[in-house]
């Protein structure tokens, strides 16, 4: 199967990094398709963890091309800071392996500060952002006042475009907010000589993912954040600014969409969140604290603590069924050791109603819970396990029974933070 979309299917951190890191060793190409910075993907390499917020995941395996396509944000400095720190623990990166869409939008200085700023303004109704300017970014690509790399590369060009977005976005900084505007020569000047920093690096990559498609090579296609977070399909308006799931491959790699072989859902044994917005099936005081502690869930951007919660089957469903998942991947699992009883949410209750499908024609999910079935637990180690026949029976049945409310096979099942802790359970 050569081209292969890999997407988060919860709200995020379900723990793609790792399990790209690993699909990467089959494939020739991996592409990221939106999002930004605000992403963290942590890939444990032996004694050596990673944490990519734009670079793909296939970046740490020698002789694979990684892709960063038009629909990424894409915040220069992160990316550059990325490159040089990745060198600098003898990690290969140059054009070779790493290429970058001339049309990706860039994040510039007022967009990360628009982003911090519209937060306060949001008063009771914030989102949480990670602030690293994601949606002021796409919402000038939209409004078409945005700027890309290939801008960046032309001075001139750039100056006519930077000066008209910057006197714009001074005047809201300064008249709406109150804060000090950013000046134009010192805003220009960076950016500009960024552009010379990424230069060697753009090309159409488009047109590369789409040949190597045509030459048999296989391609992955990295989601970043979960489809939970889904401008479109997500819990509006506490969702990123992208379209997260399948959809985003299309627009984002420029990559035909009928010509996707396979799609790959990966969630957690749980759920976790960050930032505001409704979670049905979340917890809180004491088995959130362990659900926490056992994950060690904090985010891998910004540092804040996950909100924890029960594996979600009716989100998961919808989740898999609008992204045409042929399967997914279980991660996590050995963090639900030690639990005597492990509950799952597989039905959705507001009152008296109740629902076994995700009711996605409310305008908020909030005061939504989940009505709750148990599994029996298990107290083995199972992070040294590779085979799915050498899981406790416990651990064996609770996988099966959550395949089978969910109405999809689990693939494979990450049982611990390194690259090989995996159960390859291809069905
Ligand atoms: P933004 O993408 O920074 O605009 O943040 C919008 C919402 O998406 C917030 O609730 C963030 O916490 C969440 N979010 C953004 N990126 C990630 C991610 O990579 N993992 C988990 N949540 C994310």
């Amino acid at each position: 199967m050569p081209c292969t979309s890999v997407f988060g299917a919860q709200w995020g951190d379900e723990g793609k990094g790792k399990i790209i890191d690993r699909l990467s060793a089959n494939a020739d190409v991996v592409v990221r398709y939106q999002g930004g910075a605000n992403a963290g993907h942590t890939v444990v390499v032996g004694a050596e963890e990673y944490i990519l917020h734009l670079i793909p995941s296939g970046i740490l395996h020698p002789g694979k091309v990684n892709v960063i396509g038009q629909g990424v944000a894409l915040d220069p400095v992160q990316f550059l800071d990325e490159v040089d720190g990745l060198r600098a623990r003898g990690v290969a990166v140059d054009p070779s392996n790493l290429r970058l869409s001339a049309n990706a939008h860039v994040i510039f200085e007022y967009h990360m500060r628009l982003d911090q700023l519209a937060e306060r303004w949001r008063g009771e109704g914030r989102i949480g952002t990670t602030g690293r300017g994601i949606g002021p970014a796409y919402a000038d690509k939209t409004a078409r006042t945005g700027l890309r790399v290939c801008d960046l590369l032309e001075p001139e060009h750039c100056k006519t475009r930077l000066r008209a977005a910057l006197a714009e976005k001074n005047a809201l900084i300064e008249r709406v907010h109150g804060c000090e505007p950013f000046d134009f020569d010192t805003q220009f000047d960076r950016y500009v000589s960024l552009g010379d920093r990424l230069r060697s690096f753009v090309c159409d990559t488009g047109a590369e993912v789409r040949a190597a498609a045509d030459g048999g090579k296989h391609v992955l296609f990295e989601g970043a954040q979960g489809f939970m977070l889904d401008i479109d399909g997500g819990t509006y308006p506490y969702v990123t600014s992208s379209n997260t799931g399948v959809a985003g491959i299309a627009a984002g790699a420029g990559f035909p969409p009928g010509r996707i072989d396979r799609s790959i859902g990966i969630a957690k044994a749980y759920c976790t969140r960050v930032g505001e917005g409704p979670f049905p099936s979340e917890l809180h005081g004491a088995e959130a604290e362990r659900l926490r502690a056992a994950g060690n869930e904090f985010g891998a951007t910004t540092g804040r603590p996950r909100r924890c919660g029960l594996f979600d089957v009716p989100a998961m469903r919808y989740s898999l069924e609008l992204n045409g998942a042929d399967g997914w991947i279980m991660t996590n699992l050995d963090v639900l050791t030690g639990f005597d009883e492990i509950r799952v949410g597989t039905r959705y209750r507001r009152g008296d109603e109740r629902w076994h499908d995700y009711p996605a024609h409310l305008p908020t999910l909030a005061g939504i819970t989940v009505e709750a079935e148990g599994r029996p637990g298990w107290t083995e180690d199972i992070t040294g396990v590779r085979m799915f026949a050498d899981l406790p029976r416990t651990a064996r049945e609770y996988v099966q029974w959550v395949e089978e409310q969910v109405g999809s096979p689990v693939l494979m099942i990450s049982v611990g933070p390194d690259r090989d802790q995996v159960i390859d359970r291809e069905v």
